[in-house]
Formats: structure tokens, sequence, C-alpha cells
């Protein structure tokens, strides 16, 4: 399968693809034609140079509006034939045009137990609640904010010391626990291939 991975930040979800695909190429089922990005200048977008692996950048301030920067976004990610499109971490939300063409094949990592929390803080915003456990959720992307069919959770506990520093150590644990979920299901669902019935998500 060909994947596409959009980032905006450090990129270490996509470092964790990029080095399990590269440990077994042909075993994993999938490999990484292109990483976009919605800013220049990133560590993820380094991380995949470094990789070898072509890279688009697609910034909302160079069109018009947001529906034009949502349209550009999917001919760019359209360019590299992507089965699959992952969002590792991009901190945008995709507009009409690129769920229209990617809808039921973009896939999106949430650092909390959704749909507890979705937004751009969810660790934050689970500390402030006071769980006890939360973690990590992949799922497909629809319209809604970290709303769509949800593929894989993983757990982490909460400590004392978590409400120390405002959820950096918490998101921390989140961040290893989520590296390796993303890693799995993304190499699943290149492999077996998946269905999606209303909310519930089978791979096959
Ligand atoms: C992840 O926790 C992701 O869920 C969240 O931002 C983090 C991205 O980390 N939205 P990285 O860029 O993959 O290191």
């Amino acid at each position: 399968a060909r994947l596409v991975v959009l980032v905006s930040g450090s990129g270490t979800n996509l470092q964790a693809l990029i080095d399990a695909i590269a440990a077994d190429p042909a075993g994993f089922g999938a490999r990484i034609v292109a990483v976009g990005a919605d800013r220049d200048s990133i560590v993820g977008l380094e991380r995949a140079e470094r990789a070898g692996i072509p890279t688009f950048v697609c910034r909302v301030r160079d069109h018009g509006t947001r529906a034009a920067w949502d349209a550009a976004l999917a001919e760019a990610t359209a360019a590299h034939e992507p089965d699959l499109v992952v969002s590792a971490g991009f901190m945008k939300i995709v507009g009409k045009e690129f769920l229209a063409r990617f809808g039921g094949r973009f896939v999106n990592t949430h650092p909390a137990l959704l749909p507890s929390f979705p937004g751009a803080h969810g660790v934050r915003d689970a500390l402030a609640h006071g769980v006890k456990v939360t973690g990590c959720t992949v799922h497909f992307v629809d319209e809604g904010v970290d709303e769509g069919p949800i593929i894989a959770q993983g757990v982490v506990e909460v400590r004392d010391e978590d409400y120390s520093d405002d959820g950096v150590a918490l998101h921390e644990r989140i961040k290893e626990v989520e590296r390796r979920l993303l890693v799995d299901v993304v190499g699943r669902l290149a492999r077996h291939g998946y269905r999606i019935e209303g909310r519930k998500v089978t791979i096959q």
C-alpha cells in the first residue's frame, strides 16, 4: 500500500512508521510515498528528508480561503496516489474536498480516549477533568473533529505527579503507546484490508 503521512510538528509518529517499514520493507505491507505538512521548517519534514521521502508543504496563508487550501492539500496528496493517508500530529482540520477524496482511508491519531477530550488539548483537558486513565485513539477521519470511527485505542494510567507539569510527561507516556499503536494499525490496515460499517471498523 502507498501511504502519505501528514505532519505539523516533531514527527515522532512519522519516525516510528519510517523505522518499522525500514526494519521489514516487504513484511510491513506499505511504504511512505510522501510526507506533507501545513508549515515549513519542522522536524517532521527533516525526518522525511533524512529518509529520502519526497515532501510537500501546503500553508493556509498561501491560499485565498480555507476551502482553497483544502483543495490544494487534496491535490498535493492525490498526486502521490495514496491508498491510505495518515495524519500523524497534523494540527489542521481538513475540509470537504479532502474528505471527498480520502474519506474512509484517512487515519488520525489522537492523544486521548475518544470520544472523551477531542480537540487540540486532549492531554491537558483529560488532566483538568481528573481522569485516572487516558490514552490514545487511532480512528478514521470524518467531518467531525476527532469523531470518526475508532480503529484502536491504547490506555495510559495517570499519575499524581502528572499534575505538576501541565501534562508534558503524561503526553510523552501517551506518545510511546501511540507510536506502537499507530504502527500496528497502519500495518494491519495495509496488509489485511478493512471494512467500515457505521461506526464499526473490522480489520480483515
Ligand atoms: C501526538 O500525540 C498526536 O496525537 C498529537 O500530537 C502528537 C504528535 O507528535 N496530535 P509527533 O509530531 O508525531 O511527535
